[in-house]
């Protein structure tokens, strides 16, 4: 939601923002904009729709500065046009100002304002706070001593205001200096030689320095080429604390992939590779996780888990739930992080609480994790990436390792998300009732997964083919049972938010108490066809369909005894362990909504009204 990226230093601003903005465009793409300085003026250059269009616009003019802000919008107030772009500059011209997240009161402060004389020329709520800060430069004393005014009358803003910001502001009377704060938004400053680089994520800045600081929520800080300082919104100094980043710039690429969601999906075998890497016990029967920070004794005491996540997230909950339930027969619960939040569900004391988000800045995950902490629960984070803001407020947890997830649509994240919940199952059944042989099986099952994906993405070819015969479809249905029910929600969800295919995902045998109204040679079913004990529902569920003249797209492992000519289309994956199955079962869907979203000429890895990470409510 909002990308936003500022440098100060002696290199030209304008290329390094502009890489960064193209980095960050995955979080928003509805506009793009930056702010140089030139002289003793703020330059400002904005314009509706993705950064390729500020690129041009900024190429046919020449701008030699070394201390500029910039950013991608998603936007929430206001519509997507060249006046609500940011940066915003305030009504007397000396502010500019880029903000991710959302200001609350800003409707109260706009009339105060309004009272005081101010115009505005949007209908964001970000050129209010940056009119809010030039109210308050205003009535600053001039020289306040030992204080930086700029500094000040941001600080004084940021007392006032109600919501989430991640925000990076330049002022006239301050040249060469940029002031960062953020509040539930994420801010990660680049510590370069003789420069800085403020942004959303590490990916704006990976390509000129490693070095980063993970900025706080309450924390302000303010840059010069020469130093930067972090203090809190109480004013009390921080000490900074350095990270090394663990990816390169090429992790950030897309290599010689059209798409950074077909890249992510091939990378599949080596990401959960590097996901289970040196997390089996020596003797190979068990999970270990180094960062949970509770003793096996007090996780063994544990008598639930309650897991929350948003949207792919919370479909790898649900599998976890069945995989925990199945092999360690303690009960789960799965609450969708936007509902646990206000629901104020009664929970039972000796519940481990879970959360998962690829990204970790999700705001409903992060509200979530942050409820439980309040009622006393300690919770345990499943998360991608360092340094995240869910990373940083658990107790514990256990980092996904599959690098940068550029693509909207969640592939390798996912993955990783049910090859981390099968660990966490097993985890726990081997601390109860699991054998040691049955560990055993299960480990090597496990370490199996990145083949067996490597075989399923051999269907490539083929599911592209059936993606060419299927394209047109305006309605599809999506249905699987037990741990694969999930993955009809995932099939469905990864459908419709990059084809705009309406697609719902149930489990198979609740489709005759409703969606098989659907059904008809218009409306295509996918089945997950497994072979189980219950394969012969699923094959009596496809017969319905069938009877009704809808068209099946079969996914069924090597060994399922598919009826001939029951599906229309059959794409074989290999046959697997229980814990496993999900995993692989996924590279079809995922794959099937690729190609069809190609068909159809969508722009995959920029959905419509889409961002990567949603950091508002
Ligand atoms: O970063 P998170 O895992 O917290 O993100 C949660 C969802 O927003 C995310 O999974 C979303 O549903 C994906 N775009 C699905 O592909």
């Amino acid at each position: 939601m909002c990308g936003i990226v500022g440098y100060v230093g002696r290199q030209n601003a304008v290329s390094i923002i502009l890489e960064g903005l193209k980095r960050l465009e995955y979080r928003g793409y509805d506009s793009a904009g930056v702010c140089l300085e030139k002289g003793r003026r703020l330059e400002v250059v904005k314009k509706a729709g993705r950064v390729d269009n500020l690129a041009k616009e900024l190429g046919r003019r020449r701008f030699t500065a070394t201390t500029g802000i910039g950013h991608t919008r998603w936007a929430t107030h206001g519509a997507v046009t060249d006046a609500n772009a940011h940066p915003h500059v305030s009504s007397d011209g000396k502010f500019a100002l880029i903000h991710n997240g959302v200001i609350e009161n800003y409707a109260q402060m706009k009339a105060f304002l309004t009272g005081k004389g101010y115009t505005f020329k949007s209908e964001t709520d970000t050129e209010v706070l940056c009119n809010l800060i030039a109210y308050h430069y205003a009535k600053e004393p001039a020289r306040a001593k030992g204080r930086n005014r700029f500094m000040e009358s941001i600080r004084k803003t940021l007392h006032h205001v109600e919501g989430t910001y991640g925000i990076a502001v330049l002022c006239v009377d301050h040249p060469g200096e940029i002031v960062g704060a953020r509040k539930a938004s994420p801010l990660i400053l680049g510590v370069g030689t003789d420069e800085y680089i403020l942004a959303s994520d590490a990916s704006a800045l990976v390509s000129r320095t490693q070095n980063v600081v993970y900025l706080k929520d309450g924390e302000i800080v303010h840059l010069t080429p020469k130093r930067f300082s972090i203090t809190t919104l109480d004013q009390a100094d921080v000490s900074p604390v350095v990270n090394q980043l663990t990816w390169s710039v090429a992790d950030s690429d897309k290599g010689r992939h059209a798409h950074f969601m077909e890249k992510e999906i091939f990378e599949q075998p080596a990401a959960l590779e590097n996901a289970m890497r040196g997390r089996f016990s020596a003797d190979g029967s068990t999970a270990l996780f180094g960062g949970l920070n509770i003793s096996p004794g007090e996780f063994r005491e544990m008598e639930r888990f309650m897991f929350c996540a948003c949207g792919t997230a919370w479909h790898a909950c649900l599998v976890t739930e069945h995989l925990i339930e199945r092999f360690a027969r303690v009960p789960v619960e799965v609450d969708y992080a936007s509902e646990f939040r206000y629901r104020n569900s009664p929970l039972d004391p000796r519940t481990l609480f879970f959360v998962m988000s690829q990204s970790g800045e999700t705001i409903d995950t992060l509200a979530a994790l942050r409820e439980a902490k309040r009622k006393g629960f300690r919770v345990m984070a499943v998360n991608n990436v360092v340094g995240s803001s869910i990373a940083r407020e658990a107790d514990g947890g256990i980092y996904q390792h599959v690098g940068p997830e550029v693509g909207v649509a969640s592939t390798k994240a996912f993955t990783s998300q049910l090859l981390i919940g099968a660990m966490i199952a097993l985890y726990v059944a081997r601390m109860r009732d699991m054998s040691y042989s049955d560990g055993v099986e299960y480990v090597n099952a496990l370490k199996g997964a990145p083949e067996l994906v490597r075989q399923a993405l051999k269907q490539a070819p083929k599911i592209k083919a059936i993606a060419k015969r299927y394209a047109q479809y305006h309605d599809m249905l999506f249905l699987g049972r037990l741990s694969l029910f999930p993955l009809a929600l995932e099939g469905a969800l990864k459908l419709k938010e990059i084809s705009y295919v309406h697609a719902e995902g149930y489990p198979a045998a609740e489709m005759k108490h409703g969606p098989i109204a659907l059904v008809s040679e218009k409306c295509p079913s996918v089945f997950f066809a497994p072979k189980s004990e219950i394969f012969n529902k699923i094959v009596s569920s496809m017969q319905e369909i069938k009877a009704r003249k809808g068209p099946i797209i079969a996914i069924a492992t090597a060994d399922a005894p598919l009826p001939d000519d029951l599906a229309d289309e059959v794409i074989r994956i290999p046959e697997c362990h229980e814990a496993v199955l999900p995993i692989v079962a996924a590279i079809p869907v995922q794959l099937l909504s690729y190609y069809i979203a190609l068909e159809r000429g969508c722009d995959v890895d920029k959905p419509r009204n889409l961002a990567k990470s949603v950091t508002v409510e």
